[in-house]
């Protein structure tokens, strides 16, 4: 049986071409014979579902509420498996203890039917993102090359550092016009990350810009199987074979077989069940 990869995908800002990498990704995974499954953790309108040209009946707030997982879970046809998100303001961070049980219920199944579990993170610095990107036991950070992503993502990692235990991030440049783009961004990146405790970055790639990407988005079709030989679906294949085709990571942050979900539920055990006040300037919505 192949181990249990669980691999989040976050951003510092909107945009940055989070969902594209994980869709892909998923159907990469799903090509190599690993059952697989992208819990999309975004409640954003232009969700993952979108880039598959599904539109989901139920969502993770069902399953809390009581519903199957297979009741929720739509099937693509490229293998891999799709949790669709909660709708509205719903958080997984703040659940009352019954949902609390349900949630690590939840985890315990993707956990034994699945080998791969992608996780499309909300962007941004606000508790759900950081604790959806902190379940995972490979954090994937992207970034664009522009000055502002680049600084956005530093912020993320400086605060994935401070407020979870995550303590390795591995980097995506997107949207490059070259690979020396990507590596200078990078740079630039590390740059602006010391001076503050940081998780250590490690630099997985980087995805040039490409209009078959945005062709695919427009067809509801995944790049990696509409144009495989295109710059950006040869570039989620050098990604796909350094997450899939090496040995899985040690957890660098504990946690059980289902990560840092059992650090995130004792978290929200011990606090509010309603969000609390956040801290001014630390915390965006
Ligand atoms: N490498 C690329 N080349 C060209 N277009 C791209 C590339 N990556 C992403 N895009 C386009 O950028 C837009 C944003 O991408 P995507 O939806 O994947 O970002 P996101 O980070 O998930 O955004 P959000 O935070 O809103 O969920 C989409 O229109 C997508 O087609
Ligand atoms: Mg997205």
């Amino acid at each position: 049986m192949a181990t249990l990869r669980v691999i989040s995908v976050t951003g510092g800002k909107g945009g940055v071409g989070k969902s594209h990498l994980v869709a892909n990704l998923g159907v990469l995974a799903a090509k190599r014979g690993l059952r697989s499954i992208i819990v999309d953790a975004d409640v954003g309108l232009a969700s993952v579902h979108v880039l598959f040209g599904l539109e989901p009946a139920l969502h993770v707030g069902d399953v809390l509420d009581g519903a199957a997982l297979d009741e929720a879970l739509l099937k693509t046809p490229h293998g891999v498996a799709l949790l669709p998100a909660s709708s509205g303001e719903r958080s997984l961070t703040f659940l009352a203890e019954s949902q609390q049980v349900l949630l690590r219920q939840l985890w315990d199944e993707v956990a034994e039917r699945f080998d791969v579990v992608l996780i499309d993170c909300p962007p941004g610095l606000h508790r759900d993102a950081l604790h959806a990107a902190a379940s995972a036991e490979r954090v994937v950070l992207v970034a664009t090359p522009e000055p502002t992503s680049l600084v956005d993502a530093a912020t993320l990692a400086h605060t994935l550092h401070a407020e979870t235990a995550v303590r390795a991030v591995d980097v995506v440049v997107n949207g490059t016009r070259s690979e020396k783009q990507g590596q200078l961004a990078f740079g630039r990146l590390q740059g602006l990350a010391t001076g503050a405790p940081a998780p250590r970055l490690g630099y997985l790639g980087s995805l040039p810009d490409d209009h078959n990407v945005r062709r695919a988005a427009a067809l509801s079709r995944p790049l990696v199987t509409l144009a495989p030989s295109s710059p950006a679906a040869r570039a989620v294949d050098r990604i796909a074979a350094e997450l899939f085709d090496t040995e899985p990571r040690a957890l660098e942050h504990g946690g059980g077989a289902v990560i840092g979900l059992e650090r995130r539920l004792r978290e929200s055990a011990s606090s509010p069940t309603q969000p609390g006040p956040r801290t001014p300037g630390r915390w965006v919505s």
